[in-house]
């Protein structure tokens, strides 16, 4: 949810801004901005749509200058427009600042504002937070850093901000609480982003700004403080771990293509070094000084949103068939909120692609608070959820950039599965099975691979589909929340509606819906095969048209399918993996028909640092 990225050194600043802007507007791209100083002066721009129109504004005239800000917006308060668009800045225009994330206590302000004289242009509670800096900076005769480390001692909610101001231009300061920044350190060069991905060209030194905490930073050096009790803060130097490449297209159309063809790798690098082949024992050194306690835990929730959620309800399917324990699988929005029964003897698992997802990081803060042990299953390193957990266990699946998250998705099943087995292993739990699953995790890639090879048949396939407005995805077991995950693709980046259901529940209310003009993707494997076929016949028999994706090859699913996408048969507790390739590919080609812009859907945003 909107990404900022600052800059000062020796560069033309908004080279760099616009640059890690067009990175980072995965994260939002509603509006965007940029405001670079030059002989103590500020020039703006910033328009509504994304980075693409706001280059086109850019002159010499306004992008002289080697340092500034910039920002991509996913709009919170006030609709998407040129004049809510960051940057804000007060009243003065001294100050200008780009905000992530949303002041809770803005109306308050803003009339504390307005008593004194000073009236907010624009819709947004971002103007109100640098009015309120400017306010208290005159007011009170401050200097620039301490203005903005008090303002922020008065604020509800949640920011990640960098602000300059034209008295002090030797700085830039940047804060956060809740929504998350990275310092970048260069020679004689430093950066601010949301992520890593605009530092990563110019330096692999960086720091992670923890809650709470706020930098000056200067041309050559920094100062960290935290915010409330206003001393100075040591951090670590950390090193950025990917490569340019990773967070490039690489030839692709799109990020999305990409990634579902990364997945071979992803699934095998989640994998590696994790499974000895030779004694057949998994081996996960992050949660490895907590398995007592897991196996001891009264409780074990899983909780996630989206994609991750799926996910999730796969892993609480994996744990209780392996570890023989029950599992509840909570959307994190609702257990945030709700009076749950989580204790000193729960584990709760927190499922994350960005490891920045506010609902799903604040339930994670409910249930330690609760006392419970947390684990997170995360992909990017450093984030804020990999940090607050107790331990956890990264899926290793590399930069995610396409909106829609796909391999993200398949590592996290890879790792559930490898979590399930570790944990039945340590108890001694279904030994056989477990031991069936683990060597089928040697040929899963290769199986990716066959699957990946159906892409061309698959779009032949969307073409007759792609003017569908309504869609059905049905599974049983491991496949419906696969059925799910179909249906959320499709629904992310074509627009078209579609639901996913357990196949049986079809009868209690979906069934009503089926006609010539319904399609009905059907998932079949061999453990579910003939309870799912009698579902496939109640939907011929009315007249739906039926898509099927199995590892079964027979004259009856020929019979009764108008297409059938035949993938490599696996383990059935894997199965799940090479089921949602053929589902993602068929979203993907759908919306590439329709002329969708599929690595950025309308209204959607990567990271969802809001609730
Ligand atoms: C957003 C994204 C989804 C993602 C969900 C959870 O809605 O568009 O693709 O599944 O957030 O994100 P997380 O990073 O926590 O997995």
């Amino acid at each position: 949810m909107c990404g900022i990225v600052g800059y000062i050194g020796s560069r033309k600043a908004a080279d760099v801004i616009i640059k890690g802007l067009r990175r980072l507007e995965y994260r939002g791209y509603d509006s965007a901005g940029i405001a670079v100083n030059h002989n103590n002066k500020t020039s703006l721009t910033k328009c509504k749509g994304k980075v693409k129109n706001l280059e086109t504004m850019l002159d010499e005239s306004n992008t002289v200058g080697t340092f500034g800000l910039g920002h991509t917006r996913w709009a919170t308060h006030g609709i998407p427009n040129d004049i809510n668009a960051h940057p804000h800045q007060d009243k003065s225009s001294k100050f200008t600042l780009v905000h992530n994330g949303i002041i809770e206590n803005y109306s308050s302000l803003r009339q504390l504002l307005s008593d004194a004289g000073i009236e907010c242009v624009t819709d947004t509670d971002t103007e109100v937070l640098v009015q309120f800096i400017g306010y208290i900076y005159k007011k009170d005769h401050l200097d620039f850093a301490e203005a903005v480390r008090l303002a922020l001692t008065k604020v509800v909610g949640a920011y990640g901000i960098v602000v300059l101001c034209e008295d002090e231009p030797d700085k830039i300061i940047a804060a956060r609480f809740g929504s998350p920044l990275v310092l970048g350190i260069g020679k004689d060069e430093m950066f601010v982003a949301s992520d890593t991905s605009p530092i990563i060209e110019y330096t692999r030194n960086i720091i992670y700004l923890d809650e709470g905490e706020l930098a000056v930073i200067k041309k050559s050096d920094y100062e960290i403080r935290n915010i409330r009790k206003n001393h100075i803060v040591d951090k670590d130097i950390e090193k950025i771990e990917y490569s340019l490449e990773q967070i490039e297209k690489g030839g692709y159309e799109h990020f999305m293509l990409k990634e579902i063809f990364e997945q071979p790798n992803s699934v095998s690098d989640a994998i590696r070094g994790r499974i000895n082949y030779n004694d057949g024992l998994v081996k996960l050194g992050g949660i490895q000084d907590y398995v007592q306690n897991i196996l001891d835990a009264k409780q074990i929730f899983i909780t996630a949103c989206g994609t991750s959620w799926h996910a999730a309800l796969i892993g609480g399917f994996l744990i209780e068939e392996l570890l023989h324990k029950s599992v509840k699988v909570e959307y994190a929005s609702e257990f945030r909120y709700r009076r749950t029964t989580v204790d000193s003897e729960s584990v709760v698992l927190a499922i994350s692609q960005s490891g920045e997802t506010a609902d799903t990081l604040a339930a994670m803060k409910k249930a330690k608070s609760l006392g419970a042990l947390t684990l997170g299953i995360v992909n990017v390193v450093g984030s804020s959820i990999a940090r607050e957990a107790d331990a956890g266990v990264y899926i290793h699946a590399g930069p995610e950039i396409g909106v829609a998250s796909t391999k993200a998705f398949t590592s996290q099943v890879t790792i559930l599965s490898l979590i399930a087995s570790y944990l039945a292993q340590k108890a001694g739990k279904d030994r056989t099975k477990v031991q069936t699953l683990l060597d089928e995790c040697k040929s899963i890639s290769n199986k990716i691979d066959s699957v990946l090879k159906l892409s061309d048949s698959i779009k032949t396939i969307a073409r007759d589909y792609q003017d569908a407005k309504n869609f059905l995805y049905l599974g049983r077991g491991y496949q419906f929340p696969v059925a799910l995950e179909g249906a959320l693709k499709l629904k992310e980046i074509s627009y078209i509606h579609a639901e996913g259901y357990p196949a049986a529940e079809m009868k209690h209310g979906p069934i009503a819906l089926i006609d010539e003009e319904m399609p009905v993707v059907f998932l079949v494997t061999k453990n579910q095969y003939d309870k799912v076929l009698s579902n496939i016949r109640e939907v011929k028999s009315r007249g739906g048209r039926i898509i099927i994706v199995s590892s079964q090859e027979n004259d009856e699913l020929m019979e009764y399918s108008d297409h059938i996408i035949h993938i490599p048969s696996t383990h059935n507790l894997l199965a799940p993996i090479l089921m949602t390739i053929p589902l993602q590919l068929l979203a993907y080609h759908i919306a590439v028909l329709k002329g969708c812009d599929v690595d950025q859907p309308r209204n959607l945003a990567k990271s969802v640092t809001v609730e």
